[in-house]
């Protein structure tokens, strides 16, 4: 019988399937579903540094600063009318997954900037969060830009982040990069222990009868899997921390091709919201069954096995033009 556990991390996995952070990974009936259908861990829906920052000020608003305990967030509150409890939520949230699952429990924050919110980073940690993602990404806009500037705030993030908590930290990050594979090394560099290729964003659509930008899918498609694939097989031997597949997966095999690729976990989201969340039960089946048929015990046996570097043609993952590949062949 296949043994599915596994690390990532550091973390102790019973199976490499994440429950993506999204809507799913807000409640905590929806997580207790998650975890008795087999999701491996779970990663919260994002909250956003706004909130946080928001939660500062009303916790500013309410106390004596003189007492204040932590002196380094005291020098910015100048505005305490807005009062909100999303942090508060979300700590709850927290502490509720830790004591009612038995699985690791990863929250998410969704941050722009590298400034004044990273000490709460460590509030998330005291609650009991097993390990901190960081989705960071903003399209960047600023046409007067360098790369490199608009890169360094992956770097400014992580370092401010890691002052404040020791719990293993990751980086969610875009594909939208002038230099991706030399990005992904450097950021595999900076002592976070995971990084998750590619977050899946809103994306604009056009309304032809209202002239009018609209939603596009929401959800993916499993055709959306080869472009995570292709860069978790480039990097995944040239990184110094775990790599995670997101965007696309939608099936057992679809697992097992990002583990092949050399990826220590996958988080999936838009395939539990189109089959249901039982749907786990099926794609660990399938990984289990597909393991028996080739002889594998464990992961680790064939984790990075179709990795560029495992292959004997690594330019496979390097090609991108069709040439003649394709002529006459009817696509
Ligand atoms: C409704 C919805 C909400 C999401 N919210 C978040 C979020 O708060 N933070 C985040 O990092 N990713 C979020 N995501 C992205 C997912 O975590 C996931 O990385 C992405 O959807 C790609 O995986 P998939 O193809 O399995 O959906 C969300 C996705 C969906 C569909």
């Amino acid at each position: 019988m296949a043994d599915l556990s596994t690390t990532y991390m550091g973390l102790q996995l019973r199976n490499p399937i994440l429950a993506a952070s999204s809507g799913l990974t807000n409640d905590i009936h929806d997580i207790l579903e998650l975890e008795k259908f087999g999701a491996g861990a779970i990663v919260l829906k994002s909250i956003f540094e706004e909130e946080i920052r928001i939660e500062m000020e009303k916790d500013m608003a309410q106390m004596n600063k003189a007492t204040f305990l932590y002196p380094e967030t005291m020098d910015f509150y100048d505005n305490f009318n807005q009062v909100d409890d999303e942090l508060t939520k979300y700590l709850t949230l927290i502490s509720d997954a830790k004591q009612k699952t038995s699985i690791p429990v990863v929250a998410s924050i969704n941050c722009v900037t590298a400034e004044k919110w990273p000490y709460y980073a460590s509030i998330l940690q005291d609650a009991g969060a097993d390990a901190l993602e960081l989705n960071v990404f903003t399209l960047p806009t600023n046409f007067e830009a360098k790369a490199e500037e608009t890169e360094k705030l992956y770097f400014d993030i992580v370092t401010e982040v890691k002052k404040h908590v020791n719990i293993p930290v990751s980086l969610k990050i875009s594909f939208y990069s002038t230099n991706l594979g030399a990005l992904i090394k450097k950021l595999s560099a900076t002592g976070i222990r995971g990084l998750v290729l590619f977050n899946r964003y809103y994306n604009p659509d056009i309304d032809t009868d209202n002239f009018s930008v609209i939603s596009s899918h929401v959800l993916s498609t499993p055709e959306e899997l080869p472009l995570s694939l292709r860069w978790i097989a480039i990097m995944s031997h040239r990184v110094e921390c775990d790599l995670a597949a997101t965007t696309g997966i939608h099936s057992g095999k679809a697992v097992i091709k990002q583990l092949l690729a050399g990826a220590s976990a996958v988080q999936i989201a838009s395939v539990l919201y189109k089959k249901g969340k039982k749907y786990l039960e099926v794609m660990l089946k399938d990984i289990s069954t597909w393991m028996d048929e080739k002889g594998y015990k464990t992961i680790d046996e064939f984790k990075g096995k179709v990795s560029q570097s495992a292959i004997h043609d690594p330019a496979a993952y390097e090609r991108v033009q069709f040439m003649r590949y394709f002529a006459g062949k009817g696509v």
